[in-house]
């Protein structure tokens, strides 16, 4: 296990067993377990917590500090005649009874308005893409429904989630934006079938948006241009994430208002997620992203909110550079590092074979990351 993912737990653990009940979980047959992280992401735990839980309920005690529900469950097994390896996926299954699928809260839907997180980061390849799209998916299996929007005209994330980017430029999300498109958004939107149980739907990339800059220039407020182009299927949302490109231009400043803090919002509900990664140009890149959100805050008005920071691609391998990069983003407090993700081939076997990583690897490490990392979103 990475020193990172230690303390992690390690912060976690508040006397609960975090550590013995992940190696638990660590125990349970393949397929049990992915299915107990997926079901413990849909009541919002950690898998640990559901095993012990799963544990404790077994052997008929309350579910506190981990080494008392650890002392029983060794009695109950000798009682029982049982191997703990033999009695965890019994009482996983119980659980698994116990806590079926939560009914996904369709009701509130239509009074809100759709949470915003704009994934952003000038720099490119430190993972905006990944996180916006891991995110994403993480929310739809827990049972959002989630609109991710790449906005992007390179049009990664359409590519790795198998959709083909749009031909037409007049139907285009930029043309919307522009105020001259023929049609309307709602046409572009791409359903994928991941099987989770909320939905994940695409607004594909236009190769046109190379030229959005351009066009928004001529625009009449073009800060809200986003926001306009949106307005019109973002309701039918519980999530919208938007996948920016490497830039900072006015497209840029679109994507940064639409995640502003509307009247009557909670604040850090909607904002901007900042991929980076533990080395030294990360930080010039932040700096610069941290000016634009401070001009656009005082030039236009509005609220901003950080949401976090997620520390990608890290390897404490790479010596004092990766270790001291990675104490620094946590010594900033604010916006907080939300997770730190390992360089992991299952994110690269995802992208080669055009699935998404939570219905590709759904028991990795790098899809329980992403569970957690919505889970602290929110
Ligand atoms: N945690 C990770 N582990 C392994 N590969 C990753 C990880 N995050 C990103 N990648 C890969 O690194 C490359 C750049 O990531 P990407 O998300 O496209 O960055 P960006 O959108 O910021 O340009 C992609 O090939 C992606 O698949
Ligand atoms: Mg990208």
């Amino acid at each position: 296990m990475e020193t990172a993912q230690r303390t992690a737990l390690a912060e976690q653990d508040d006397g609960t067993g975090a550590e013995t009940w992940t190696r638990a979980t660590e125990r349970l047959p393949a397929q049990l377990r992915k299915d107990l992280m997926v079901r413990a992401a849909q009541h919002g735990i950690e898998p640990w917590r559901a095993v012990r839980d799963a544990v404790a309920a077994w052997c008929g005690v309350p579910a506190q500090p981990g080494a008392r529900v650890e002392q029983a469950f060794r009695a109950e097994c000798e009682a029982r005649g049982l191997t703990t390896a033999r009695a965890l996926p019994e009482a996983a299954r119980l659980w698994f009874d116990a806590n079926p699928v939560p009914p996904v809260p369709r009701a509130r839907r239509p009074v809100r308005a759709a949470r915003r997180i704009v994934v952003c980061n000038q720099k490119g390849g430190v993972g905006k893409t990944a996180v916006s799209s891991g995110v994403a998916q993480a929310l739809a299996e827990r049972g959002e429904r989630v609109l991710l929007v790449d906005y992007d005209p390179q049009g990664h994330l359409s590519q790795q989630l198998g959709v083909p980017v749009i031909e037409d430029e007049r139907k285009s999300l930029s043309s919307h934006m522009a105020g001259d498109a023929e049609g309307g958004l709602a046409a572009l939107l791409t359903p994928l079938d991941c099987g989770f149980s909320g939905e994940l739907v695409l607004l594909p990339a236009c190769m046109d948006a190379f030229l959005l800059d351009v066009r928004l220039s001529r625009v009449r407020s073009r800060e809200n241009s986003l926001e306009r182009a949106l307005a019109s299927v973002e309701h039918e949302f519980d999530t919208v994430v938007v996948d920016c490109p490497p830039s900072l231009g006015l497209g840029m400043d679109a994507a940064i208002a639409y995640s502003r803090t509307r009247d009557g919002e909670p604040a850090a509900h909607s904002g901007v997620l900042i991929p980076v990664q533990a080395e030294d140009a990360s930080a010039t890149a932040f700096t610069m992203l941290m000016d634009q959100i401070e001009d656009l805050r005082a030039d236009l008005g509005i609220r901003l909110a950080q949401l976090g920071l997620v520390v990608n691609l890290y390897d404490s391998r790479r010596g004092y550079i990766a270790t001291s990069s990675l104490e620094k983003w946590q010594s900033l407090g604010t916006p907080p590092v939300l997770a730190v993700l390992p360089d992991r081939k299952e994110q690269r076997e995802a992208v080669r074979l055009r699935r998404p990583l939570l219905s590709y690897a759904p028991g990795s490490e790098q899809a329980q990351l992403f569970r957690d990392l919505a889970r602290r979103l929110g």
